[in-house]
């Protein structure tokens, strides 16, 4: 049983003195700890800037045969091998020494037990409390949490199970077979990710489809071949006020009337997934069809509670329950670990190296699992709204680089596009590649084929093609260059037995955490957006130019001005 009791006073994380000295800078850059990383990069750099000296993989991997047992660790039923990475143990001890100064462990433990560490929005960050199994306690407030998160966990329940079995039919009586999800950002992605990923695992007479963009042409395109009578929306929206989604769900309904007639049927074909259940009932939503969450969930950090309904329909309650134990599991061992054996911690730690230290401003995240083809999509949320800011909490500028830049592919599509820079660019790209000693689904041993490629690729990017060896195989002149791969190219690999639910939860579980440590350690807060706040505005008041019929004058810059205008003349306003 947890129990933690909380005061709601908003906290700043100050180093701690020991660390800090007489330095009263807020930054994470003025600590000793970082200084010593720092001349720890120097003193390892070879001419070109980049590991050499003791830190270059081809020797880190000649001079200790037992690297990969070292630097690969358990966590769940995932394996994380961080081997191919320049680091030794002296640079871990350095990297733990920092997540210590940034007070990592404590600013885990407020976030765990309920305090408000989104200090801009004055919230508490409790997507942990999601699953959170039934019986545990976490008091906020004085009130309790995990209690009512069950209470709509089985209301979801509930409805999963009735449009499964047909017991819940639309408005003339037909069985729900398509489930649309109206919803963006974090109320698309998360079940759009986990519907993927768990194909296998999906209703046969059910299909789920999302709607995320305000371009018509997607909910078009989704509608074209439903059937209203079958058809149930789901809408997604943390504020219930996102101008995309309210638009697609006002579009969704008109479709469902035009064919149904009756207003009726709008609370047999429409429910909500929200916080703000005024909201819902302006827009015509019965609350009873409203699955509540709350405050303390971000919408990047949601997919776990009401807004994975989707999911929860097109996969059943048990197995998303399966993927809620699998999150809990790696939320106990993050919580539980010492920093230096405390995988999303390593994986912050190592991201920091390459991000701070080594002047590596991307990470690639390549799954070699068709499944997971909207993993790196989820994953550039997850972290580029969560870490893409500039100042640290008490409002001064950072000094030093903050979130990476997340993309990738599946493999082995990637390696037929991109995969060449990441060979032989000019820009190192540490990567992940994620992959799976079974298949979902295989056929002619094609699974093994995709995994040897997965190896392949990481070995080749860390210990490349020397020109040595391209010359033995009888290159000569200036294709020796051309053919030369540099290797030194580093990779996290993540291997599972199988894409179960429960390993859907693990993975999304160690990202959110890696995210989090990385966030701690810069000071920021990663649990804001306030970076998307100023195009939504524009958009608006630009919206209204595009449309009057009345020509105003435009006070934008002239590029601006002369766009807006060209929309206008083109419509004949
Ligand atoms: O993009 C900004 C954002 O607020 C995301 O953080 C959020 O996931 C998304 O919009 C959707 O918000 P809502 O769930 O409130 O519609």
């Amino acid at each position: 049983m947890l129990l933690a009791l909380v005061s709601c006073r908003p906290i700043q994380f100050p180093l701690p003195a020991t660390d800090r000295g007489n330095v009263t800078s807020p930054l994470i850059s003025d600590t000793s700890q970082w200084q010593a990383l720092a001349d720890h990069a120097a003193a390892t750099a070879g001419p070109d800037g980049q590991p050499s000296a003791g830190l270059s993989l081809r020797e880190l991997f000649a001079t200790d045969a037992g690297r990969a047992d070292a630097f690969t660790y358990a966590i769940a039923d995932l394996t994380v091998d961080l081997s191919k990475h320049p680091v030794s143990p002296d640079t871990l001890s350095l990297l733990v020494g920092l997540a210590s100064a940034a007070g990592v462990e404590a600013k885990r433990d407020a976030m765990f037990g309920g305090e408000r560490i989104n200090t801009t929005e004055d919230r508490e960050v409790l997507h942990t409390a999601l699953r959170l199994p039934a019986g545990a306690t976490l008091e906020v407030d004085g009130e309790d949490v995990v209690g009512p998160v069950h209470e709509v966990l089985d209301k979801m329940s509930g409805f999963a199970d009735r449009v499964r079995s047909g017991e819940w039919v639309g408005h003339t009586g037909q069985r729900i077979r398509h489930v649309v999800n109206i919803g963006i950002g974090g109320s698309d992605l998360g079940p759009l990710m986990a519907y993927r990923s768990l194909t296998p695992y999906v209703h046969p007479d059910i299909t789920a489809h999302f709607v995320s963009n305000v371009d018509p042409a997607q909910l078009l395109d989704t509608l074209a071949d439903l059937d209203p009578a079958e058809t149930l929306f789901i809408v997604a929206s943390k504020t219930f006020t996102t101008i995309e989604t309210i638009s697609n769900a006002k579009s969704a309904r008109a479709w469902l009337l035009a064919t149904l007639g009756d207003e009726a049927a709008v609370a047999r074909h429409f429910v909500a997934l929200s916080t703000n259940a005024e909201g819902v009932a302006a827009f015509g939503i019965d609350t009873d069809n409203m699955f509540e969450f709350w405050d303390w969930v971000g919408g990047r950090y949601s997919m776990d509670g009401a807004i994975g309904l989707s999911l929860m329909v097109a996969v059943g309650p048990d197995n998303f329950r399966a993927m809620l134990d699998g999150f809990h599991q790696v939320d106990t061992h993050f919580r539980s670990q010492p920093l230096a054996e405390n995988v999303p911690v390593l994986m912050a730690l190592i991201g920091v190296w390459h991000r701070n230290f080594l002047n590596r401003p991307t990470l690639a995240v390549l799954p070699y699992c068709q499944h997971l083809d909207r993993f790196p999509a989820y994953l550039q949320q997850l972290d580029m709204e969560s870490n893409g800011k500039r100042v640290v909490l008490d409002g001064t500028p950072v000094s030093y680089e903050t979130g990476p830049i997340v993309w990738g592919e599946p493999g082995t599509n990637g390696q037929h596009a991109f995969y060449q820079l990441i060979h032989q660019g000019t820009t190192v790209v540490p990567a992940d590649f994620i992959g799976f000693l079974e298949a979902a689904e295989d056929v002619g041993g094609q699974h093994d084929l995709l995994m040897a490629n997965m190896f392949a690729q990481a070995e080749a990017l860390a210990f490349g093609k020397s020109a040595a060896e391209v010359e033995a195989d009888g290159a000569t002149g200036a294709l020796i260059s051309h053919r030369t791969f540099p290797g030194e190219r580093p990779s996290t690999t993540i291997l599972a037995d199988k894409l179960t639910p429960s390993v859907v939860g693990q993975l999304v579980a160690l990202y959110e955490h890696k995210v989090f440590v990385q966030g701690a350690i810069w000071g920021i807060n990663s649990f804001d957006q306030w970076g998307v706040e100023l195009g939504k505005v524009l958009a608006k008041a630009i919206g209204n130019e595009l449309t009057s019929p009345e020509a105003s004058e435009l006070t934008h810059d002239s590029s601006t001005n002369a766009l807006i205008n060209r929309y206008r003349a083109y419509h004949g306003r």
